[in-house]
């Protein structure tokens, strides 16, 4: 029987270190933004490249708590894709600012079309949120023009895509501020939640910092109105030891994302492209298919012990919560037609080649019979 994902194996490998980390923080005393919290945002910030790295609760909060950093709010938009976790255009929600939802693009793996992003920007647009969907970079270079050209903010939303590259640099250090989730699932992942704010600007971290403690810089003086949403203890060490294997398990990622890709091809489905990697590293949070037959594909494969996972079923401006945006079917064609014909197939790092193949053989077995 094969999982769509098996955390309990990455624990197996990696027991005896993490419960050394969890033993010190339980006889430290210290539970909240402690040591091994520092030395995290150190780490993290070293690997990443960037000079701050602040923790915080969750990638909800870590995306909610930039856009107030950077002072967006009521009456403000803020431009993003409909295909995506719902957090990526919440945030902009809850900070009162209105969500503008640009297509994506079929050529660039179902990331927001850079080429529709210019006629969604008003004279109310402040910032862009690229979300580097399933943890294929966003075409960064044609986003910072626009950016640039109309003098926005960039929050890379790259939850799903820590160690991803973008031309040489990682995803999150390349906008204003960069955003990730350690929830469970996702490439780097801790055992609860956790999220994480980068940013190279020295006054925007200071923000960030203070925001991630109800306003405050000094115990119970506050200049502002914040947030309690820090990186716990327990978390960040764990995620310090896990953090050493990410690119290792990234790499294992891409390796089954290049064989499914070889024992798919010549079938009646979009496969996700693997790019050079000097231009993009993809690193697979989800490896996801398109096709007309989705919904059968799906229970075929589910017979056959094989689960697969649909990413996402509708998109952020079609939802419910959204209907007084006024978005109505067909506007954004992609996005819609990309929820009709998505399918994530297993994909973890212990996935092993022959379950990979075994997976690849029944899609396969799927469409010869037809
Ligand atoms: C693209 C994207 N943005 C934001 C989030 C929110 O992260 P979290 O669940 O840690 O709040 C997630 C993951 O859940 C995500 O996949």
């Amino acid at each position: 029987m094969i999982q769509f994902l098996d955390l309990k194996a990455q624990y197996q490998e990696i027991k005896q270190e993490i419960k050394k980390e969890i033993e010190e923080v339980l006889e430290s005393g210290q539970y909240i933004l402690g040591p091994k919290e520092k030395q995290f945002e150190r780490e993290i910030a070293e690997y990443l490249g960037v000079k701050h790295a602040i923790g915080v609760a969750n990638g909800t909060d870590a995306l909610i708590i930039s856009l107030d950093a950077l002072g967006i709010g009521p009456g403000d938009e803020v431009i993003t894709t409909p295909f995506t976790f719902f957090a990526s255009a919440e945030c902009i929600s809850r900070v009162g600012a209105k969500p503008v939802f640009a297509d994506i693009s079929f050529e660039d793996n179902l990331n927001i079309d850079t080429e529709k992003i210019e006629e969604k920007i008003t004279e109310k647009t402040k910032a862009i949120i690229p979300v580097h969907i399933f943890g294929c970079p966003c075409n960064m270079d044609e986003i910072i023009e626009i950016a640039k050209r109309y003098d926005l903010f960039i929050v890379e939303d790259a939850c799903q895509a820590i160690g991803a590259e973008y031309k040489g640099k990682k995803v999150g250090a390349i906008g204003d501020i960069g955003c990730f989730s350690f929830f469970p699932t996702k490439n780097l992942g801790g055992y609860g939640d956790g999220g994480l704010v980068v940013t190279n600007n020295d006054e925007l971290a200071e923000k960030i910092k203070r925001l991630r403690v109800h306003g405050s810089t000094k115990k119970y003086y506050h200049s502002q109105i914040g947030y309690n949403s820090r990186l716990d203890e327990m978390q960040a060490a764990i995620l310090k030891v896990k953090l050493k294997y990410i690119d290792q398990w990234n790499e294992k990622r891409i390796e089954r994302a290049r064989l499914y890709n070889e024992k798919l091809k010549d079938l009646p489905i979009i496969l996700p492209k693997i790019y050079r990697e000097d231009y993009k590293k993809h690193v697979f949070h989800l490896y996801t298919i398109l096709t007309q037959k989705r919904d059968e594909l799906k229970k075929y494969l589910e017979q056959k012990g094989i689960p697969t996972g649909i990413y996402y079923p509708l998109p952020l401006h079609l939802q419910e919560v959204y209907k007084d945006l006024g978005y109505k079917r067909g506007d954004l064609p992609n996005a819609e037609e990309a929820c009709e014909r998505a399918l994530s197939l297993p994909l973890y790092p212990e996935l092993k080649e022959g379950q990979v193949e075994y997976v690849a053989k029944t899609v396969r077995e799927f469409f010869e019979r037809m």
